[in-house]
């Protein structure tokens, strides 16, 4: 197998993944008997499901986008692109386990505690009252998505920072 790495390009500033020499990976394919799989930060399905259409490679490997989103594949096959949680590319995650501690990412406060906070763990204490979350950082806004507090609205407040 050859893996083909920095398929996409991600802008440090905004985040935006562009394809990157994909030409090169196509080239690849042509001429080897084994399969090709394309890597790094391949956020969209549509861009995916392009790469193996064009016959540029055989498999398109997706890594921290499941861990920013374990139903990363799930949602990009019901065609719900929208609600894939994207990797920022941040690479927090590689720094925290380089640092011998256990996995954890910026985006999903689950990864790495599934059996202490899984989805089954849940207990909602709320007695069905409306809940107010503050703050929109990946806590409160995991805490409001998964409604924490029982099922009634969820209102999530945030601020904007002076400096
Ligand atoms: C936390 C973390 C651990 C990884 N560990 C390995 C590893 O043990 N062996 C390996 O070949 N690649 C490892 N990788 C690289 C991934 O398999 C993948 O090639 C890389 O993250 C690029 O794909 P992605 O942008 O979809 O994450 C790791 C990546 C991350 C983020
Ligand atoms: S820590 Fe950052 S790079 Fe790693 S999976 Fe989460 S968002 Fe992506």
């Amino acid at each position: 197998m050859i893996i083909i790495t920095e398929i996409t390009r991600v802008d440090d500033e905004t985040g935006v993944g562009t394809p990157n020499q994909l030409h090169l990976a196509a080239n690849i394919r042509k001429v080897v008997k084994i399969p090709v799989i394309a890597v790094c930060n391949v956020k969209h399905p549509a861009f995916a499901e392009q790469m193996l259409e064009e016959g540029a490679v055989d498999f398109v490997g997706i890594a921290r986008g499941h861990l920013a989103d374990p139903e990363w594949g799930k949602k990009a096959s019901a065609g719900n692109d929208i609600l894939i949680r994207k990797c920022l590319g941040c690479m927090e995650c590689f720094r925290i386990l380089n640092d011998g501690l256990p996995l954890g990412c910026t985006l999903n406060p689950v990864l790495g505690r599934e059996f202490e906070y899984g989805a089954e763990k849940l207990v909602r204490d709320g007695a069905g009252r409306t809940a107010a979350v503050i703050g929109g950082g990946p806590a409160g806004m995991e805490a409001a998505l998964r409604k924490a507090y029982g099922d009634k609205l969820i209102c999530v407040l945030t601020f904007k920072a002076a400096c």
